[in-house]
């Protein structure tokens, strides 16, 4: 009898960048990464192989997804069946609890939650390590989803060296992130084109790489030490070094709307006025702000001068995957 595994994996948010693969099919990064595990966002996979299904089904909250749209998800399909041995297709469904519309339901907990719940009822029994160099080939940020609290996905140089591990977790002091959610604009380029354009065209690309291994250094050393303002200023620069390649590429792009800068700005002027908080901004317009929970209160009075109390999350750090097994 064919069992069913579901899991739930969390989302991270990279507070040191990934931005760029120096080999697309292994999914290798050019670079290191550090992220934290966020609490409030995740994703719910149940998978079950079924030998009389006569195609792979992928529902998302509910509805049924057209094969044509699933490809990526048939592809790590594929992955595991040829790891596994397994040969029946799979019932995936897939729930997202994010906020609707909030554009942070990323890959990250999708792929992390469909890695672990499709080898597992596939018959594998992978150490998280490996569960996190699964996740890596359906993509780059699942890597770290795999586990909770502070993260760091090393680069490597093959499949077998790039790979996740915890560097702090339970995170045992005050860290938090508030999500700013903004309307999107229609997404102007997916980021794996986005970070394939940067790597093939922009001139700044080799200082990139220079930098982030710098800021992967820094960044362990004040996670470490518990240091809010030395976590948020690397955490901040790094981001407006990834989206300055944005810039810099041909033709160029960028993620940001005008709330975006709006909401970049409320943060200078908190700071300006002696809170301690920065941003950082991934591959949308949402920010993302690092702060420690004493001040959400002044944060958020801030920030609805502009934006509705509902666009903004509080979000804690949270934990790895969970699985349950049901036959
Ligand atoms: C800006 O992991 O979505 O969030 O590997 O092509 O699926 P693929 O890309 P993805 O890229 C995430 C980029 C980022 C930074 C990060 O999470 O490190």
């Amino acid at each position: 009898m064919s069992k069913t595994v579901t899991v739930k994996a969390h989302t991270n948010i990279a507070l040191v960048k990934y931005w760029g693969k120096k080999d697309p099919k292994l999914m290798l990064p050019q670079n290191g990464s550090i992220s934290l595990t966020l609490d409030h966002f995740y994703t719910e996979t149940s998978v079950t192989f079924d030998p009389h299904a006569t195609a792979d089904q992928v529902s998302f909250n509910q509805k049924v997804i057209a094969p044509q749209k699933a490809q990526r998800i048939i592809k790590f399909l594929d992955l595991i069946r040829e790891r596994s041995g397994e040969t029946a297709r799979a019932i995936v469904k897939t729930s997202n609890h994010v906020p609707t519309s909030a554009g942070l339901a990323s890959s990250a907990s999708g792929f992390a939650a469909l890695a672990a719940a499709g080898s597992r009822a596939a018959g594998l029994e992978l150490s998280l390590t490996d569960l996190s160099r699964l996740a890596r080939r359906g993509s780059g940020s699942a890597t770290r989803s795999i586990f909770g609290g502070f993260v760091e996905w090393h680069a490597g140089s093959d499949d077998a060296s790039s790979y996740a591990e915890p560097i702090q977790d339970p995170v045992d002091w005050d860290i938090q992130m508030i999500a700013v959610v903004l309307q999107a604009s229609k997404k102007p380029i997916s980021s794996t084109a986005g970070m394939q354009r940067v790597v093939t065209t922009s001139p700044y690309y080799p200082a990139w790489v220079e930098t982030a291994n710098a800021d992967l250094v820094a960044m362990r050393q004040a996670i470490a030490a518990h240091d809010l303002a030395a976590v948020g200023e690397l955490a901040e620069t790094n981001a407006m070094r990834m989206h300055a390649l944005n810039l810099s590429a041909k033709p160029a792009f960028n993620y940001f709307t005008a709330d975006t800068l709006t909401a970049i700005k409320a943060v200078q002027d908190l700071r300006a006025n002696g809170i301690n908080c920065y941003y950082t901004l991934d591959a949308g317009p949402n920010v993302k702000i690092i702060c420690a929970s004493s001040d959400t209160g002044t944060i958020k009075t801030a920030l609805q001068r502009y934006f509705a109390a509902s666009q903004l999350i509080v979000a804690q750090p949270g934990p790895g995957i969970s699985i349950t097994e049901t036959l």
